[in-house]
């Protein structure tokens, strides 16, 4: 198995509801031996039209911040907890994202095989958290998670509606986790 094979296994997925609103299936895109790991929560608007992950205004943002920390997007893969947009970009039920992850993102995972994973937003963390959590608590902490690091980050669409930059600002704790991860990387 390969990624390439498995995302156009996942092409045709059928496997939960949201198979039924969905224009395109989001797979993800990246370098297949990425060392870093971008999770978001679900495909939107413009991601459900193109067919590729972060490409809407949050990703743009997200370009924005690997930039000027130095990373570039193609050295890392990017993908999210479900493949297909929920419609009105509704949080994915547990159901759909507990269907969604055992078919591809666990498969993902293994064929890269990242060194640091960074979930995006309350969704992606409590992937690897296992429980609900409070992102603003959780987030710029170390996490372990099967023997990958992990660096909970707020989301980029989060950031969005909270443009300050102020010291403390979700802006300005974002800017510190991205070069706590850079420093990891290096
Ligand atoms: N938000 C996400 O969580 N993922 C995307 O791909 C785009 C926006």
């Amino acid at each position: 198995m390969n990624l390439e094979l498995l995302a156009a296994q996942a092409q045709t997925c059928t496997a939960c509801p949201l198979a039924s609103t969905r224009t395109r299936v989001v797979f993800g895109e990246g370098h297949p031996d990425a060392k870093l790991m971008i999770i978001g929560e679900g495909p939107g608007e413009e991601e459900d039209k193109t067919g590729r992950p972060f490409v809407g205004r949050a990703g743009q943002l997200l370009d924005r911040i690997l930039e000027a920390a130095g990373i570039a997007r193609e050295s890392v893969y990017i993908t999210n907890i479900v493949k297909c947009r929920p419609p009105g970009n509704r949080v994915p039920a547990p159901d759909e994202a507990k269907t969604c992850t055992s078919l591809w993102l666990n498969k993902q995972l293994e064929l890269i095989r990242p060194q640091i994973i960074v979930p995006l937003g309350a969704t992606a963390c409590e992937l690897f958290l296992g429980e609900k959590v409070a992102i603003t608590k959780i987030r710029g902490q170390w996490l372990e998670w099967q023997g990958i690091k992990v660096m909970p980050m707020l989301h980029p669409a989060y950031l969005l509606r909270n443009p300050a930059r102020t010291a403390g600002s979700p802006k300005a704790l974002t800017w510190q986790d991205i070069q706590e991860v850079k420093r990891a990387l290096d």
